[in-house]
């Protein structure tokens, strides 16, 4: 033994452990050799076992399978890992086309190469190589940070662990689909069954939970696979087309899908569509529709992205799948904006794969037009991660028709539809006027505050936050910030469903969020019409928090410079300006956001890369461009860091002028703005 006082030994041995089970759990970075925490953790076995009556209840040995927050460290991507922009019809896909040479000007009619592949329906994972040696494997994540799941992905037997063949640029990042086959699904759920444990619902879930074990050696026990197809950061280019890069992944190593093709159209794309369609059932493995690229990857790069998808790309869904069931009641939710929705309750039914016993009803228009009431028997449909939705009545149960309460469910507060100042429209939403004194406003506000898209507090889910909320403890969200503080008084890991390990895991994960980034902060807010599309054009509009909220305070009236300047942010309509400026001047809320600032820290966004003559320029396009369409020379300028407006001020930096330009050059020379030729603008940015 190496300390003479065993007590004081055990103690300092559960305070280590715990300080590098939060740097390992928390972190990217643990703080002790995976030997020395074994010795650590050895140890304090051994001590414990020579002097039980020692062992404290808050002792590490005593918190085994308590499962940590944030369980793997943090990767954050060089190149955003996005998502999809989606086509349901064969339209939206002739749409696509057109919209893709309508960007980069060219003629309708010209020829152009698309890819069309299956879309695999299981999760993405990104695999980075260094001189052809696999060294890091993450997921997805939010897009733009993931979670290191390398020990993980090693296991997964396709996955090459050294690339084969040659030309591989020294760094190389593949992305792709982890997945279960169907076979394998079905032997896997067998075993679980047989091991008394809980069937997976679907191979989705059960390659998405596999991956994500804290033992590898149970994600190598599972029959997981990879499909690669597309590619992240990478030291030089190694292809021109899609169909090069992925023909090239399959010669260093990859199994790359065998159905993917080139098309030269939108009509040939949609007859694959339709033949991978037929052949779905037979593939062996679950997919959800078929994705087209852009074959070329010049073209690709001038097409880049908007917001988390690529312009050079769309997923072709299935159609949603259906099914037929009882409703049994009609119930009412409030959401955060306080918006009353009506809920189908549902006799359980499984549509494809999963099941559903919630379908939502929309608003009381919908109810009226489908003239459903509790009893009817009703067809839903389920599409994707869409909220299951009723389609209609297929048989009448004889019930009556209710539409929405006038007040609401849940605070009695009058619950009214908003009329149009303007148009006269009456609004289809039916709102609870209490805002957050309206219990449900408050909690949902709160759960939309810690969401995985905003804080992102893992451990603080719906339950959660409805019981500190219930408990009075926390009723707005600098309140979450001061648990921990106050935790002498509250004791949370007394509480019935909490120990010393939850309870310390929760506020670690807290603390974790103390510093956020500008566009999740505001995201957080769950201001109407601020979705995350919303939050990142207003962060990297004002950089600075602070100089948002001057601004905002400026506009408070809807007039003026700072009020023309945000609804000038390219991307971003009036409606949501208008909510914006109206939430921060709100007397209630610029409390509640004070009180947090006091506790978190909110991280500038990200100024414009500053190497380039144009950044944190506003820039205006008048009259005809010749050499790109408007839309691609706005996303370059975009690009480059200029923010584009719709009009011409005393603060527009440049004009760029194609012929026909008219009052915008009128005003441009008055104010004594630099005024470009096409031409000349080219030349200034090259
Ligand atoms: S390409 C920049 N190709 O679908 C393009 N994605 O809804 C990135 N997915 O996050 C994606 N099969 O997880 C691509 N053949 C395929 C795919 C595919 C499945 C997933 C992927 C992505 C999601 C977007």
């Amino acid at each position: 033994m190496s300390d003479a006082d065993p007590k004081k030994r055990i103690a300092f041995l559960s305070r280590e452990i715990k300080a590098a089970d939060a740097l390992y759990y928390q972190d990217d970075n643990p703080a002790l050799s995976d030997a020395e925490y074994d010795a650590l953790r050895q140890e304090l076995v051994a001590l414990e076992a020579e002097y039980p009556h020692l062992i404290s209840k808050n002792s590490p040995t005593q918190s085994v399978g308590a499962k940590p927050s944030g369980k793997f460290g943090k990767i954050t991507h060089s190149v955003a890992m996005l998502s999809l922009d989606n086509a349901f019809t064969d339209e939206d896909v002739a749409d696509f086309v057109a919209r893709v040479k309508r960007f980069l000007s060219m003629d309708k009619a010209a020829p152009m190469a698309f890819t069309a592949e299956p879309k695999i329906d299981g999760l993405s994972a990104t695999l980075r190589y260094e001189q052809g040696k696999l060294v890091r494997g993450a997921t997805r994540g939010d897009g733009k940070v993931g979670e290191d799941v390398t020990a993980n992905l090693r296991t997964v037997r396709n996955i090459p662990k050294t690339l084969s063949g040659q030309a591989w640029p020294d760094v190389l990042e593949v992305r792709g689909e982890v997945y279960i086959d169907h076979a394998d699904f079905d032997t896997m759920n067998e075993a679980q069954v047989a091991a008394g444990k809980d069937a997976y619902k679907n191979p989705r879930n059960a390659a998405a939970g596999s991956l994500r074990q804290i033992d590898s050696n149970v994600t190598a026990s599972r029959p997981l696979k990879f499909f690669a197809y597309t590619w992240g950061e990478v030291s030089a280019p190694f292809a021109q087309t899609q169909m090069e890069a992925v023909d090239l992944f399959s010669k260093w190593g990859f199994h790359t899908n065998p159905q993917m093709k080139l098309h030269e159209n939108a009509a040939e794309m949609i007859a694959h569509y339709h033949d991978i369609e037929e052949k779905r059932a037979g593939l062996g493995y679950d997919i959800d529709g078929v994705v087209y690229k852009v074959n070329k990857l010049a073209l690709q790069d001038r097409l880049g992205f908007v917001s988390r998808a690529p312009r050079w790309a769309i997923a072709h869904k299935f159609p949603a799948e259906k099914a037929i069931t009882k409703l049994e009641a009609i119930d009412v939710q409030v959401g955060r904006t306080g918006a009353l929705t009506p809920v189908a309750r549902l006799t359980p039914i499984t549509v494809g794969g999963v099941v559903v016993s919630n379908a939502t009803l929309h608003n009381e228009d919908e109810i009226e037009r489908l003239g459903v009431k509790p009893g009817d028997t009703v067809e839903i449909q389920r599409a994707g991660d869409v909220i299951p939705q009723v389609l209609r009545v297929v048989e009448d149960g004889g019930g009556v028709i209710t539409l929405l309460p006038q007040s609401c469910p849940i605070c009695d507060a009058p619950a009214v539809r908003d009329v149009d100042e303007k148009t006269g429209r009456v609004d289809v939403v039916r709102r609870c006027t209490n805002g957050l004194s309206c219990p449900a406003q408050a909690i949902e506000g709160l759960r939309h505050f810690v969401s995985r898209r905003a804080f992102d507090i893992d451990g603080m889910g719906a339950k959660q936050i409805e019981a500190f909320y219930e408990k009075g403890l926390v009723k707005e969200p600098a309140d979450i910030f001061t648990l921990e503080a106050r935790n002498e008084q509250i004791q949370l890991n007394k509480w019935e469903g909490w120990g010393e390990t939850s309870a310390s895991n929760l506020f670690a994960a807290i603390n974790d969020k103390r510093e956020i980034s500008f566009a999740r902060a505001l995201y957080a807010l769950g201001i109407r019409h601020v979705g995350q599309g919303n939050s990142d054009l207003i962060a990297k509009h004002y950089l600075s928090w602070a100089k948002m909220q001057t601004a905002l305070q400026n506009a408070k009236a809807h007039i003026g410079e700072d009020w023309a300047d945000l609804i000038s942010v390219d991307g971003m309509g009036e409606a949501a300006a208008g909510s914006l400026v109206d939430f921060f001047n709100a007397e209630q809320n610029a409390k509640v956001i004070e009180n947090l600032l006091q506790h978190i820290t909110v991280i500038d966004a990200e100024a414009p890369s500053s190497d380039s003559p144009v950044s944190g320029k506003i820039v205006v396009f008048t009259g005809k461009l010749e050499k790109f369409s408007r839309d691609e020379a706005k996303a370059k300028a975009q690009s480059l860091g200029a923010k584009v407006s719709g009009s011409v001020s005393a603060k527009t930096d440049i004009l760029v002028a194609g012929p026909g330009a008219g009052s915008k050059l009128k005003k441009a020379t008055e104010l004594g703005v630099k005024t470009l030729t096409e031409d000349e603008w080219l030349a200034f940015i090259s």
